[in-house]
């Protein structure tokens, strides 16, 4: 069981990733989980999309080799997604745009709305109505928001924090339960019905 973690925002080691750190910890240290990878989108290591994607000879194609082969090789993922302008950050939905059914189908994502305030449910929002169409990602039902940021996650024991540090700490881990069941069958669910992809409808409607 592969699962990777999506960090959402451009900024270089940004509160996103101090999240996606403290995630990936927590992941880390179950039985029932192999491996935790990792993309990050500080300091814009994904160009903007253009129709070259497409041509036969890419170099687009070939610089996204390697962000395409962590998410084939994932079974569920975690989306960091933190709250800018009220909205999710434009290099994540960038990113987002190159992926297909063939990486991301069918695999379960929880979503973390991120915020240095009391915000963070816009972007939870905003991933719930759109992203899947074309990528078949699932969201999964239970998603997080990380409020004050900046004052929680400082470190990775799952019984620490005070106050709100620990509310979203016992949560994460709840919330880490649920995505770990839903990759288990989806799983199981991929590998016995070989018809959840047609190649007549790779976009959805
Ligand atoms: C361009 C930009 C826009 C932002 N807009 C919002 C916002 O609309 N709401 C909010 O709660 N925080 C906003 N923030 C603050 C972030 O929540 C804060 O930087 C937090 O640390 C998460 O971002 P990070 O992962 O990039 O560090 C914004 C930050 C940036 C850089």
């Amino acid at each position: 069981m592969k699962i990777t973690i999506i960090i959402g925002s451009h900024q270089q080691d940004s509160q996103s990733h101090k999240v996606g750190k403290y995630i990936q910890h927590q992941l880390n240290e179950r039985d029932d989980v192999d491996e935790v990878g990792m993309v990050d989108l500080g300091g814009n290591p994904v160009p903007l999309w253009d129709s070259t994607y497409w041509q036969k000879e890419s170099g687009l194609k070939e610089t996204l080799a390697p962000f395409m082969g962590e998410l084939s090789s994932a079974d569920g993922y975690v989306i960091i997604a933190p709250e800018w302008g009220g909205m999710v950050p434009g290099g994540l939905k960038n990113f987002m745009l190159y992926w297909s059914e063939k990486e991301t189908g069918h695999k379960p994502a929880m979503i973390v709305g991120v915020s240095g305030s009391i915000n963070g449910a816009y972007p939870v929002a905003e991933l719930r109505h759109s992203g899947y169409k074309n990528s078949k990602i699932v969201y999964t039902p239970e998603h997080l928001i990380v409020r004050n940021v900046g004052e929680v996650m400082n470190d990775m024991d799952p019984n620490g924090g005070e106050g709100i540090d620990k509310e979203i700490r016992e949560r994460t881990a709840h919330a880490n339960n649920c995505l770990i069941a839903y990759a288990k069958a989806f799983k199981a669910m991929r590998e016995t019905t070989p018809d959840l992809m047609h190649d007549d409808f790779p976009y959805g409607m």
